[in-house]
């Protein structure tokens, strides 16, 4: 629902492409593909490609005009995990870039990289593709970076959530280059000279008001410091103004760019089609809210008590149970970040059936495990009268190969297992 309305979101802001994030993929390739449907954008990733016929599930790359200008852009998808019956893998880079840019770069003036993958490959590709302008990454941290250019690509990084608005004015020139690393530098150089050239005027100029002795020696000193942090960075800027003349010929045009972030605050004036839809969905999402809240209310009346009711009586099986991998499965998921995907829930959670995951999304938290229930059935009138509602003890082979069967656990040995999760 929240994805729905991001999309029509960007579709009214006019977004000319977005790539395939690992996060996007969390309720599987089919939920997204059906979700780019609705979209006027293309959804690009050039490495998330069908098993057998390594094709792109997506689009790879696309061509858009500016102006006078081709800019071709493509997208990468970063490291994710896919359902077996996706059919589909994410490939390294490396085996489908070279290929793709070597098609691209004859058309496209401005070569632009979408990207999911870590910084450290992103890195990789800006030091060996200078025919690849700028790489804007995703998800690989926490916060905006400003860019930063290596040879002849400039990398950038975007915040998580849409935080803030990346603004990057790019004057583009036919040389394809940017104005290098050095001459960014050297401008930054310079700015510093001229403020120590103002504090150093500052000194000179000030009028002795009360100056004893003591503090005009003080002055003196501060004085002759700064001059000479000023004559070290004339010598610095000398070196660097020689040396970019020898690399780069004076008769090229260099592109330029200058680039801000902005922080998305409350009162930025809102797009009046972009707010309804955010409003429609909050309304959506408050009205799932209330409906949760009653559920609560009615989690005490759920036939499931949860392992730590259980445990006030039989604190020898708690014990042993949380030794075994049962009680750790949920935090299995959340360590791949799949705890809220539902074609994954129900095996790694207590009392909810396989074709059910979404109703594991709100249960309680001592249900998030393979729990005591799981074994021995729903124990909350058990637990008000146990003589009254006895449990039934040993598991049948058929109850653990609910869970594990192919593809999830292809050869299970109900006798050896069996071992391994009884309480001693
Ligand atoms: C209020 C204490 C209490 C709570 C809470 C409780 N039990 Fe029991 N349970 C007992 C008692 C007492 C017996 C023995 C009943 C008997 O001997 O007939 C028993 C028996 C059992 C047995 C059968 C053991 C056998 O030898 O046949 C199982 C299995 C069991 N409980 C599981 C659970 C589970 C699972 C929960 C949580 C849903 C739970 N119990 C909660 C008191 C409790
Ligand atoms: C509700 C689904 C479910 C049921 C039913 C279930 N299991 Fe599991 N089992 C799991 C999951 C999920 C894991 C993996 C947990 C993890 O590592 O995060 C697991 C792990 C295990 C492991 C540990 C595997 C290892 O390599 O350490 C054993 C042993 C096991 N189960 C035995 C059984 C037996 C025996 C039964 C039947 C009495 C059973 N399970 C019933 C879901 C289930
Ligand atoms: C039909 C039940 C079922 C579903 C659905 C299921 N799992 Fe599991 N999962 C299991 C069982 C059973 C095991 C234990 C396998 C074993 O003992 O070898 C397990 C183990 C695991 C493990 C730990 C062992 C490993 O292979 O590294 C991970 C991680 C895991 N599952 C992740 C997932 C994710 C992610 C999803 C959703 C995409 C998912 N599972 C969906 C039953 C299931
Ligand atoms: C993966 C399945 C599984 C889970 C999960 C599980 N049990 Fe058991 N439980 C068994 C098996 C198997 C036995 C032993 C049956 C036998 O000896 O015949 C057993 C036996 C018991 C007994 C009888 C006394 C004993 O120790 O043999 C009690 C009580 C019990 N379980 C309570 C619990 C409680 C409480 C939890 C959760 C904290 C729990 N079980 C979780 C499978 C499970």
């Amino acid at each position: 629902m929240t994805a729905a309305a991001i999309i029509k979101a960007y579709n009214l802001i006019g977004y000319d492409a977005v790539a395939v994030g690992s996060q996007d993929l969390i309720a599987g390739i089919p939920a997204l593909k059906s979700l780019s449907k609705d979209s006027k954008f293309p959804w690009l990733s050039a490495n998330l490609v069908n098993k057998v016929t390594k094709k792109p599930l997506f689009t790879a790359s696309t061509s858009i005009k500016l102006g006078t200008i081709k800019v071709g852009i493509i997208g990468l998808t970063g490291p994710a995990i896919l359902e077996t019956s996706d059919n589909a893998v994410i490939l390294p880079w490396d085996q489908v870039l070279p290929a793709l840019l070597a098609k691209m770069t004859k058309k496209d003036n401005l070569l632009i990289l979408l990207s999911n993958l870590p910084a450290a490959d992103n890195k990789k590709i800006a030091e060996s593709y200078a025919n690849i302008h700028l790489i804007i990454q995703s998800g690989a941290s926490s916060n905006t970076i400003s860019p930063s250019p290596i040879n002849n690509t400039i990398m950038l990084s975007t915040a998580p959530q849409g935080k803030q608005i990346g603004i990057m004015e790019i004057n583009w020139q036919s040389s394809q280059r940017w104005e290098d690393a050095n001459a960014v530098a050297l401008a930054a150089k310079k700015a510093s000279l001229e403020r120590l050239d103002v504090q150093l005027r500052q000194y000179a100029n000030r009028p002795e008001t009360e100056g004893t002795l003591n503090s005009q020696a003080e002055r003196l000193k501060v004085y002759n410091l700064l001059l000479a942090q000023k004559q070290n960075l004339q010598g610095e800027i000398d070196l660097m103004e020689t040396k970019a003349s020898r690399q780069i010929p004076s008769d090229t045009k260099l592109s330029t760019y200058n680039n801000r972030f902005i922080a998305v605050a409350i009162d930025l004036p809102d797009h009046p089609e972009v707010s309804q839809v955010v409003t429609t969905l909050d309304n959506a999402i408050s009205a799932i809210g209330q409906r949760q809240a009653e559920s609560a209310a009615t989690l005490k009346s759920s036939p499931y008590l949860g392992f730590l009711g259980c445990g006030s009586c039989h604190a020898k099986q708690l014990a042993s149970w949380q030794q075994t991998q049962h009680a750790k499965a949920y935090r299995t998921l959340t360590a791949k970040q799949q705890q809220f995907n539902p074609n994954c829930l129900s095996c790694h959670v207590t009392g909810i059936a396989t074709d059910r995951g979404e109703e594991a999304l709100s249960i309680a938290d001592d249900r998030r495990s393979v729990g005591c229930e799981t074994c021995h059935g729903p124990g909350r009138s058990h637990s008000e009268n146990p003589r009254a509602y006895p449990l039934p003890r040993r598991p049948s082979p058929e109850l653990c190969r609910t869970c594990h069967s192919a593809p999830h656990d292809s050869n299970f040995d109900y006798d050896k297992r069996i071992k391994l999760i009884e309480h001693h």
